[in-house]
């Protein structure tokens, strides 16, 4: 269940993550909106909730845990290069999309095989 809500808030962030460099892209002032602003974190932080509930339930941290320790790692470079993309412009912002999109499925293979590079 706390997985489903896990992968739920991944599916979620990601989402809102594209979504909002299209409107950066498509139309800018949309993104002033309280809205725009505000719900991105809120999901951001779910997903980290998620992501901490799911280590104390399986006890990861009592066993092999440096794909956890490894995850995090890249997590902080995925929402560097997502800042860089949305405060950037021309090739620079694109160079950061595409690191961010790349840093993304990079969590995504770590979560899913268990191996990190610690
Ligand atoms: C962008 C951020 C994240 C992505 C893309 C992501 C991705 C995933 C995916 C796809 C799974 C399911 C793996 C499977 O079914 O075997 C998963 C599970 C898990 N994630 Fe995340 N995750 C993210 C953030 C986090 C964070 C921040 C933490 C911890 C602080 C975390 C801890 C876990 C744990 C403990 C599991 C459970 C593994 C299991 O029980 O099999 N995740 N994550």
């Amino acid at each position: 269940m706390l997985k489903l809500i896990h992968v739920f808030f991944i599916l979620a962030s990601f989402s809102s993550f594209i979504g909002r460099v299209a409107l950066l892209q498509f139309n800018a002032e949309l993104l002033q909106r309280k809205l725009f602003k505000i719900a991105p974190h809120i999901i951001d932080t779910l997903l980290l909730l998620s992501g901490i509930a799911l280590v104390f339930q399986g006890n990861w941290l009592a066993g092999e845990y440096g794909w956890i320790i490894s995850k995090l790692i890249v997590l902080v470079l995925y929402i560097a290069f997502a800042i860089m993309t949305m405060r950037s412009s021309g090739n620079k912002r694109w160079l950061a999309f595409a690191a961010a999109v790349a840093s993304f499925i990079l969590i995504f293979v770590i979560a899913i095989t268990k191996q990190g590079f610690i």
